[in-house]
């Protein structure tokens, strides 16, 4: 079977992905002579549509995130595309888990405080638990609620059942699967439909102890919203590992507000994500070498 020529960018591109594209069976070339791309940088989509401009023989493009929204408009139908999709779950389903406990039970509080305080929290044993999204992060992250004995709703544009979930409705119902439960997780791909969907109308809906955890992207959140909501009490609070704007700038009420815990977009760290990208590069190599469907494709229509 002939080796796929594949060229990796950028040129500061850590060596363990390079290697991977040769263990997977590849050529790792310059991108001049390369059929395929393994784009690595998160950002700068200008650079890359710069690099396919110049080289219409590229016909796969490999993405090193999960999240594509800042490619949306270098994406085309007449290459094959794929993204991190799956890559980094379990970390980011990790994260949803200190941030929802964090938060529950006040150790974001308690961490603030400079003096003995009175008692706070809630418990996640036993409790209601809706997550929006469908996809990997929810996956690993009802495996990780069994041991809670949670009561699990997903919300997601396809309803379909899913094993150790109580009930799969579509997004239609999401004020309705909100209401009540004391945890809220958001791990959904940003698209025009999911943007802003937790409005003031969303917040209005959670329980007044309810915690919300975001570790998708900051624009599924209106944070003017959010910040009114925090301010008077009408949620318990929000976990976030993503904001928008993001960075979130210096002195931002997020900052400080007793209810809200930032995490600076740490659920899967490079480090934890090296290795786990690296995986995944071998495995589309292989595939790819061998003509097979590639893992973690993107829909071009639908943008994720
Ligand atoms: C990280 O934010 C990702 O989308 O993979």
């Amino acid at each position: 079977m002939a080796r796929p020529d594949i060229a990796v960018l950028p040129d500061s591109t850590p060596q363990a992905l390079r290697d991977a594209v040769e263990e997977g069976g590849g050529n790792v070339v310059a991108v001049a002579d390369a059929e395929a791309l393994v784009w690595v940088d998160p950002a700068a989509p200008q650079d890359l549509r710069a690099v396919l401009d110049d080289h219409p023989r590229i016909g796969w493009v490999q993405l090193p995130y999960a999240g594509i929204e800042p490619f949306l408009d270098v994406l085309d139908a007449d290459r094959t595309w794929t993204c991190g999709k799956g890559v980094y779950a379990e970390p980011v389903a990790e994260h949803v888990l200190a941030l929802a406990l964090g938060g529950m039970r006040g150790v974001g509080r308690y961490a603030r405080a400079r003096s003995w305080s009175g008692p706070y929290g809630t418990n996640l044993l036993d409790g209601r638990v809706t997550i929006l999204g469908g996809g990997a992060i929810t996956t690993s992250l009802v495996r990780l609620l069994q041991p809670f004995g949670a009561h699990i709703t997903v919300v997601r544009r396809h309803p379909e059942p899913m094993e150790g979930v109580a009930e799969v409705v579509g997004s239609d119902r999401l004020h309705d699967a909100l209401r009540g439960r004391d945890l809220v997780v958001l791990a959904l791909a940003l698209t025009p439909e999911t943007r802003g969907v937790i409005d003031a109308a969303a917040l209005d809906a959670m329980a007044d102890h309810a915690w919300l955890v975001n570790v998708a992207r900051g624009g599924h959140v209106v944070t003017d919203d959010l910040v009114a909501a925090l301010r008077e009490g009408r949620i318990g609070g929000a976990a976030l590992d993503v904001t928008d704007p993001e960075p979130l700038p210096d002195g931002h009420p997020l900052w400080t507000l007793p209810n809200a815990i930032v995490t600076p977009h740490v659920g899967n760290t490079p480090e934890m994500g090296r290795t786990l990208l690296a995986a995944r590069i071998r495995e589309n190599v292989r595939r790819y070498a061998e003509g097979r469907d590639l893992l973690g494709p993107v829909d071009v229509t639908l943008g994720y």
